[in-house]
């Protein structure tokens, strides 16, 4: 069989087949912020954004943060800086918007190793349980699912399901089983992960931590139990950034999640010592490939020709849309 049979044929997404050359004199910097003005738009970046993106950005934030600005912007276009589920999040609570994205190819490997047509038929094993959902899916798991969570309020949302309902928990097997120690409730989980957090090993961290005695370590939930087993603290994004620049008693932090975060952390705490847990893949620093995509060439492009831009079918988005909104009203 050759290579092409093997691989899936997929259409190129519009960002990779018109990808021209930039001029690399222009500043940037100057054009997005004009193209912005011009299309009345919003430009929402994740934490796990280059520190350019999230300089350039209205708002920088954790997936909660992301879908609660989306929900409210009064903006004509949605600039999404993250990846492809926030920005399908983003076009759910925004039909009538145009949203676009650097690079749609930003995937995420917790939303793609969840297929819709396999997990529906996985379903049928647990008929009468709640779906909770991690926002990490794609808008057609949503559409299948009870009600959705971030790492932000996933404790508050299992919480709120009444004690006598069984729960299904999809896609990240660590950050249900997080949710399971603190709600101390049973939940079956989809036995999907996240290609960046599970690098990370109690036994690379233990060692740095032995160079840093005084370091507290930090953790996004993630990360497999074994890390959050040894960490002083675990919490989303927003938490992290938060813990660190809160937690004046110390001033040296072992960061066990993508090193976006450590931009705003240095940002909100200057003087601060973060420092990025090592991921047991040879690397240096955890960078998670999908986010890294979108370039601040690939935004001003996207702003420039508003395209690409992010689609989902009307019947989707619609079933989608509730359990979404169930979320975003327990905040
Ligand atoms: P947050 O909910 O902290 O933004 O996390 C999103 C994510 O993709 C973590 O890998
Ligand atoms: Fe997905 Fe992991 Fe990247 Fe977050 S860090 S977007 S969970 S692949």
């Amino acid at each position: 069989m050759s290579p092409e049979a093997a691989v899936p044929q997929m259409p190129l997404p519009t960002a990779i087949a018109d990808r021209e050359p930039i001029d690399p004199t222009i500043d940037l910097e100057e054009e997005i912020q004009r193209l912005k003005k011009e299309r009345n738009a919003i430009i929402l970046a994740h934490y796990y954004q280059d520190g350019e993106i999230q300089d350039i950005a209205d708002f920088v934030g954790d997936s909660l943060g992301l879908s609660q600005q989306a929900a409210k912007t009064d903006a004509d276009v949605i600039a999404f800086c993250g990846v492809h589920f926030m920005a399908e999040t983003a076009k759910i609570l925004n039909m009538g918007k145009t949203v676009i994205m650097p690079d749609p190819d930003a995937g995420c490997s917790l939303a793609d190793r969840c297929p819709p047509d396999v997990f529906a038929e996985w379903m049928k094993q647990y008929p009468d349980h709640v779906v909770v959902s991690y926002i990490n899916t794609s808008a057609a798991i949503k559409a299948l699912s009870d009600i959705i969570c971030t790492s932000t309020n996933a404790v508050r949302v299992v919480e709120s399901i009444p004690e006598d309902k069984k729960i299904v928990f999809c896609p990240d097997r660590h950050l249900g089983r997080w949710v399971m120690k603190k709600t101390g409730r049973d939940m079956v989980l989809w036995p999907g992960f996240c290609v960046v957090h599970e690098q990370f090993t109690a036994r690379k961290i233990h060692k740095l931590h032995q160079e840093y005695p005084e370091a507290k370590l930090i953790a996004h939930p993630e990360c497999e139990q074994t890390v959050l087993d040894i960490a002083d603290y675990i919490g989303s994004t927003n938490q992290l950034i938060n813990y660190v620049v809160e937690t004046k008693e110390f001033d040296t932090f072992i960061v066990a999640t993508e090193m976006g975060v450590m931009h705003q952390m240095r940002k909100k705490r200057p003087g601060v010592k973060v420092i990025g847990a090592p991921p047991d893949s040879g690397c240096e620093c955890a960078v998670c490939p999908y986010m890294r995509l979108n370039t601040m060439e690939k935004l001003y492009v996207a702003l420039r020709d508003l395209k690409p831009e992010i689609t989902v079918p009307e019947d989707i988005a619609k079933r989608a849309l509730a359990p979404v909104e169930k979320m975003l009203a327990l905040g």
